[in-house]
């Protein structure tokens, strides 16, 4: 979910709507947001804000909030949408994150007469709000907040009060000083095009937010949070021309791996990655993917031991925690991933994060910080962050490997940009009309298959497995069919032959075969359907270029299929539950 807050001198309601529009890549099954005057005046609608009629929303007032929601505790209807409001209709709150004492909670709420209008875990919030407020919304939220276990991002307004005040604690929350205004907002991106000037609340903070400005608030005490200068720019949160936000993205790959590598690594990084002697990644989705593709590279090149767990088991089913700990994730809020990283920080392991958002929780977390350079990432399915995670990734191998590849780092962008324009027509048409697609390879190109199935799952809603080429023989060769494209990614290196001995395997079962290979690899062309050719490069190049066509594939197939790109069904960009 996302939420947002303005207070300033201006309406809310415009101000409000612009922010949850750039926060629906967080949650877009339900919005609503609230003003504040002599009463609390409330709009919230089952669907999507950006295909709500302009100008349906016209509450008014300088001090409001709001909400754009993916559900979890509720189905997605108008009544479960955010803002919540307590018995008295005087206090309205938004919530991202969850109580997970909520049904304990609800139950004594009950029993002292409160009435519920919704399912959410959310109302319970408010209801406690309402039994804590004597007229003062500051010293109501620090009362209620004790009571509430799991995580939560609120803001809360009370009629006849020239205030919002906030709360957090394991979801983000930052804040945006404007003159004589103040935004808040899950992140970032909605205060861009506001000011550049942010501050960061730190879990177990409460926040009096007015215009004039920010007194935080923590344990009790009073506390100074600086007031941080980010580096987005706005432009990079708008489409540019693009069709969609993931094609722009996709294009804007070249420059996301240039950055990340021309920044470079500070002495801290550089200190941590040069005498860890074990590694383990954790990581979810698509992170998880490069975090493998990490373990494909270094291992053999830096000679220590690479475990790579996913942030969901990892918790609850930890490998040995020693070594050196390391948390991928583009957001830096996964919240599966921010549980693991804890795990191994409360058992005295380094702890180190690669992210692309600054100030996000992770960066919070761990003792050293990587940066990638990706900029605002919009569109749900990660592209440019993948890519930018694979630099900083590369980077840790180069470090290890005494600078071994710093040549070949700082070109690698422009074999990115070779394929950014290649024909998929064919490939295309082969793929929108399957109920089933295989994606393979082998080494490295095996999480690269992964993320290539994951890709076509997330936008075209074509069910895809990625496999390890090898692997396919032990059972799902008894899906082959005409109908079941596979995609083969086979560049030269040591596992060439037995790939081309693999794809004419699945060719014998008469499978049709679309097979990345490097220009001019005729013996491959010959035995495979459609070709679509890649540079030929180093082989960490490879794997970039590779990457990149499929996520093209994905594109240009669920454009073919008329799909949701940019927002598809039931997925969030960040997932801040567990
Ligand atoms: C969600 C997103 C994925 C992402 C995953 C991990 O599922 O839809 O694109 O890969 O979360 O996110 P993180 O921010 O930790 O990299």
């Amino acid at each position: 979910c996302g939420i947002v807050g303005y207070i300033g001198r201006r309406e809310a309601t415009p101000l409000l709507i612009q922010g949850l529009k750039r926060l629906e890549y967080r949650g877009y099954d339900s919005f609503g947001i609230a003003t504040v005057g002599s009463d609390i005046d409330l709009f919230k609608k089952r669907g999507r804000i950006s295909e709500s009629e302009s100008g349906a929303v016209t509450l008014h007032g300088s001090v409001g909030i709001g909400h754009t929601r993916w559900a979890t505790h509720g189905e997605p209807n108008d009544v479960n949408a955010h803002p919540h409001t307590d018995c008295t209709g005087r206090l309205a709150l938004v919530h991202n994150g969850v109580i997970e004492n909520y049904i304990e909670l609800k139950k004594q709420l009950l029993e002292r007469g409160h009435t519920f209008r919704s399912e959410t875990d959310t109302e319970v919030i408010v209801h406690l709000l309402e039994e804590q407020y004597t007229g003062d919304l500051l010293e109501a939220v620090r009362k209620t907040v004790p009571f509430l276990k799991g995580s939560y991002a609120i803001l809360a307004v009370s009629a006849h009060d020239d205030r919002i005040v906030a709360a957090r604690d394991a979801s983000p929350l930052v804040l945006g000083i404007g003159d004589g205004e103040l935004f808040a907002a899950s992140d970032m991106t909605p205060l861009l095009e506001h000011t550049e000037r942010i501050v960061f609340l730190e879990d177990g903070d409460i926040a009096e937010i007015t215009p004039e400005g920010v007194q935080v608030y923590h344990e009790g005490e009073k506390v100074e949070r600086e007031i941080e200068l980010v580096n987005w720019c706005v432009e990079d949160a708008k489409k540019g021309g693009f069709a969609h936000f993931m094609l722009k993205e996709i294009f804007e790959q070249p420059q996301a791996f240039y950055e990340t590598i021309r920044v470079g690594v500070d002495d801290a990084v550089r200190k941590v990655i040069r005498s860890a002697e074990e590694i383990t990644l954790v990581a979810c989705g698509t992170s998880y993917h490069t975090a493998l593709i990490f373990k494909y590279l270094a291992e053999p090149l830096c000679n220590i031991p690479i475990r790579v767990e996913l942030g969901s088991e990892f918790k609850y089913y930890p490998p040995p925690l020693r070594g050196l700990v390391i948390a991928v994730t583009q957001s830096g809020e996964t919240a599966d991933t921010m549980a693991a990283l804890k795990m191994a920080k409360a058992h005295n392991c380094p702890t180190f994060a690669i992210t692309n958002v600054q100030g996000s929780t992770v960066t919070r977390i761990a003792d050293t910080t990587l940066m990638m350079r990706a900029g605002p990432e919009i569109s749900v399915a990660a592209t440019k962050s993948y890519i930018a995670q694979l630099a900083a990734l590369m980077q840790i191998v180069n470090i290890r490997c005494d600078g071994a590849f710093d040549d070949m780092l700082a070109h690698a962008h422009l074999a990115i940009d070779e394929v950014l324009l290649q024909d998929m027509a064919d490939a295309v048409a082969l793929c929108r009309t399957a109920e089933h697609v295989f994606f393979v390879g082998r080494g490295p190109f095996y999480p690269v298959s992964l993320e290539g199935a994951l890709k076509m799952k997330e936008i075209s809603y074509i069910h895809a497995e990625g496999y390890a080429a090898g692997e396919l023989k032990h059972g799902p060769f008894a899906l082959l069919t005409p109908e079941t494209p596979v995609v083969a990614v086979c560049p030269p290196g040591a596992t060439y032959p037995v790939m081309v001995s693999n794809i004419k395997e699945m060719k014998a079962r008469r499978a049709p075969i679309i097979a990345l290979g490097v220009k001019g690899d005729s013996e491959l062309e010959e035995i495979v359907d459609i070709f679509i050719p890649i540079p030929d490069t180093h082989p960490m190049v490879q794997v970039l270029t590779t990457s990149v066509v499929l996520q093209l594939l994905s594109y240009h197939t669920a454009c073919a299929l008329q799909c949701d790109i940019d927002k598809p069904r039931n997925l969030a960009k960040s997932v801040t539950v567990e």
